[in-house]
């Protein structure tokens, strides 16, 4: 698990030092920083995955400025299938620290640190891996423990990353072997759910948090319908291949209504049921050691099916994955706060940031959250708005 994530010079953040927890919701103003913090983690995963990032390295206690030479073709790789990030021009931080400009990201996952530290190259989107060390951080960082070359387990794990821009209803979603069923991949639009569902209908949820009680047997096909149908109530879900083609079918069935023996296309049912749907699925087959990135799990859902959304997230940390999300919910936050008050997820697990900016830069605070489900904190902004709206129409 990713204990802590460092940013050096990306983006908004001229310094970043994030603590994340099995649970962590990154809540603030639009355009405060959170889709950047998981596209950090995305862009080392998908520099790593194109063997852009092979030998991952562990900083030292000491902290060592060393030879500034490329460390072969290894890099960040901008642009790939997780995040598009342009050129080295736009990631680089505005305001950034040094004379000669570099971007660093370090990964605490318990007692190791791992950092890379890459040159700036302003129209480049492969940003050359440095064999230097920078200091990351004002604390001292974690002596190495192990090895020289150690691969830091996020970027191996099973993964998951959601964008807030997903699959919406279709006539027929695609049918790529390679990432649904070769890779488990759902894709960040989640494109490769409904081939997933197809492929994986019959696999079990294994017993614990994820288990929904009402759901009919433990396979997935039946669990991710009962989450579904927190949403919407006697929904069924099916994933069929279109015979001759390359493509897949997703429809719905209402039980107990007056369409009931009817099934119907995603376009006629509605938008956020499909919307969701990658989430679910998502959550449902995250297992311990996963790492799920989610950008606005609440989008187009009800109040309701929004807390209910805050749960399935509580119960994939609770059975042991990492889930770092982004929310502007907070019928989100209360979901989550009550999985600890119902002690589904215990205090220490669930992790709350809340970013504003000013404009010049961005400050992070991160309230914390006790047994009973309370905040110690509740700074000015924070989903304060019902209070603040409240107050003026009663005012
Ligand atoms: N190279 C850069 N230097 C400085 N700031 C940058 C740079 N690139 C992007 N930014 C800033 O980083 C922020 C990116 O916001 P991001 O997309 O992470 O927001 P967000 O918190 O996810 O917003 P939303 O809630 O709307 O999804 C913006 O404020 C943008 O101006
Ligand atoms: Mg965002």
């Amino acid at each position: 698990m990713i204990d802590r994530l460092t940013l050096h010079n990306f983006k908004a953040f001229q310094h970043l030092e994030l603590p994340l927890g099995p649970l962590t919701l990154l809540t603030g103003l639009n355009s405060s920083g959170k889709s950047s913090v998981l596209q950090s983690i995305a862009l080392l995963r998908q520099s790593y995955e194109a063997g852009d990032l092979a030998a991952a390295r562990l900083l030292p206690e000491a902290r060592r400025v060393g030879l500034r030479h490329g460390v072969g073709n290894q890099g960040f790789l901008l642009n790939g299938e997780l995040v598009a990030l342009g050129t080295g021009v736009d990631v680089l931080h505005e305001d950034f620290t040094e004379d000669e400009p570099r971007i660093g990201f370090a990964v605490d996952e318990g007692p190791r640190r791992y950092g890379w530290i890459v040159e700036y190259e302003p129209e480049q989107n492969l940003l050359p891996l440095l064999d230097v060390d920078l200091p990351l951080t004002s604390e001292g960082s974690a002596a190495p423990t192990g090895p020289e070359a150690v691969t830091p387990s996020f970027l191996t794990a099973p993964f998951q990353y959601l964008h807030a821009d997903r699959i919406s209803p279709a006539e027929f979603y695609p049918r790529d072997h390679h990432a649904a069923i070769g890779r488990g991949f759902l894709g960040v639009r989640g494109e490769h759910t409904v081939n997933y569902l197809r492929h994986h209908a019959d696999d079990t949820v294994p017993a614990g948090p994820l288990h929904h009680k009402r759901a009919a047997s433990d396979l997935l096909r039946d669990q991710a319908a009962a989450w579904m149908g927190d949403l919407c109530p006697g929904v069924d879900i099916r994933a069929e291949a279109i015979e001759g083609t390359d493509a897949v079918r997703l429809s719905y069935g209402f039980q107990g209504t007056l369409g009931a023996t009817r099934r119907r296309r995603p376009s006629h049912v509605g938008f956020g049921l499909t919307y969701v749907l990658p989430v679910v699925v998502a959550c449902l087959t995250a297992r311990p050691g996963s790492l799920v990135l989610l950008e606005n799990p609440e989008a187009h859902l009800h109040p309701h099916g929004q807390t209910q959304m805050a749960a399935l997230c509580a119960a994939a940390a609770a059975q042991g994955a990492q889930v770092i999300m982004e929310t502007h919910s907070d019928h989100v936050i209360n979901g989550v706060r009550l999985a600890v008050k119902d002690g589904r997820l215990s205090p220490g697990r669930a992790v709350f940031h809340y970013f504003r900016g000013d404009g010049t830069g961005v400050e992070v605070v991160s309230p914390r959250v006790d047994a009973d489900g309370m905040l110690d904190q509740w700074p000015t902004g924070f989903f304060d708005e019902l209070e603040n709206t409240l107050d003026q129409l009663i005012g």
